[in-house]
């Protein structure tokens, strides 16, 4: 690989201090650094690529001759810098949702539609964690018998509301276990307690009453998959794991498809872990999957719920991926590779 300049916005944030970490892991050529935050982390300090980087206040000026400037902050801000860093002929991944329902700016998957990367007019778009997860997993299935409709449940880790979310979780624990009690004051980044707990709300409601998270799934399904009328029925549940997602997906399919051929089809899928022995007690977990970048899947069966007409073509599964590496970061630098690579 070619030496890099390489900016990431967010840096100090839980997604970019992974994504430097996945950088150096996958041996990326950076000739330089520069290391983006607000005033809260301005002026602190980063070791990485053996070296000690000054994390600089974000401004437009700052990207001047950046080859690659990966995005790890909130909306609004990706909003308000990366165009800008594209028109100077900064290539961008961003993984924020801003950019992702754009028609004009691919959203990628690696495993699933690399050929997405072409289309890049300076930026490409990172899919949400638990869409990266899920359509990772299903990926070879859906090549094989074709996707009709899923209906999803998601276990959502902590850390996919970023660090402030993972010291909720501990903060919270801790004052429980010396006996205190919690009140609304402790509750910043989940509307409830978190800790032995969950919360079915992630995001805002829509009219129909989902959340703006249960939805991506299906319209970022739909873009990756190059498919309008792929159907998405999701419930997203913030559960109190550190990291890791997990994810009950039930599919039906165009085409027959039997729990052995899906086995036979995902012991070769890129990006996949077939984890499926339950008589071992062998599947899925988040503990398993947490700070590697497969996506575990097992519980493989047919749907029994599924009328006669459409048995053949249903299968229940379960899957885990680390949703700050695979459902971020590491998305985001192999979406890097290439188109560097
Ligand atoms: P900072 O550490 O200065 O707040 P996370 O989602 O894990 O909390 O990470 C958010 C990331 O976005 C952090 O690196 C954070 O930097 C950065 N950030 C927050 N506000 C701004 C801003 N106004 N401009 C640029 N980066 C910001």
């Amino acid at each position: 690989m070619k030496s890099l300049k390489i900016g990431i916005l967010g840096a100090t944030g839980a997604v970019g201090r992974q994504m430097l970490e996945v950088l150096e892991e996958r041996k990326f050529n950076v000739e330089e650094l520069r290391l983006f935050a607000g005033t809260r982390s301005a002026g602190s300090k980063i070791e990485a690529f053996g070296k000690e980087w000054t994390v600089e206040l974000t401004d437009t000026e700052r990207f001047a001759g950046l080859d690659l400037l990966l995005g790890a902050a909130e909306n609004d801000i990706a909003k308000k810098y990366l165009p800008e860093a594209a028109r100077m002929g900064v290539q961008v991944v961003d993984n924020s949702s801003a950019f992702r329902l754009d028609p004009e700016i691919p959203l990628v998957i690696p495993e699933v539609n690399p050929e997405d990367v072409k289309l890049t007019k300076g930026i490409i778009a990172n899919p949400n964690c638990s869409t990266i997860i899920a359509l990772t997993a299903v990926n070879a299935l859906h090549r094989y018998a074709k996707i009709k409709r899923m209906v999803v449940s998601t276990y959502q880790a902590v850390s996919g509301a970023g660090k402030d979310g993972i010291d909720e979780l501990y903060n919270e624990v801790s004052k429980l276990s010396e006996g205190g009690e919690l009140g609304k004051e402790n509750f910043k980044v989940f509307p409830y307690q978190i800790a032995y707990n969950l919360i079915p709300q992630i995001g805002g409601f829509d009219d129909m009453g989902y959340s703006s998270e249960e939805m991506k799934m299906q319209n970022e399904g739909r873009k990756m998959l190059h498919d309008d009328k792929l159907r998405v029925n999701c419930t997203c549940v913030r559960v109190p794991v550190v990291r890791s997602h997990s994810e009950s997906i039930n599919i039906e399919f165009e085409r027959e498809i039997s729990p052995e051929k899906a086995r036979e089809l995902l012991k070769d899928a890129p990006g996949v872990r077939l984890y499926d022995e339950p008589s071992e007690k062998v599947y899925p977990m988040p503990l398993l999957t947490s700070d590697q970048d497969l996506v575990y899947v097992g519980r493989i069966r047919r749907d029994i719920s599924a009328p006669e007409e459409e048995y053949n073509r249903s299968l229940t599964l379960f899957c885990c991926g680390d949703q700050v590496r695979k459902g971020a970061a590491t998305n985001a630098v192999q979406i890097a590779e290439l188109i560097f690579k």
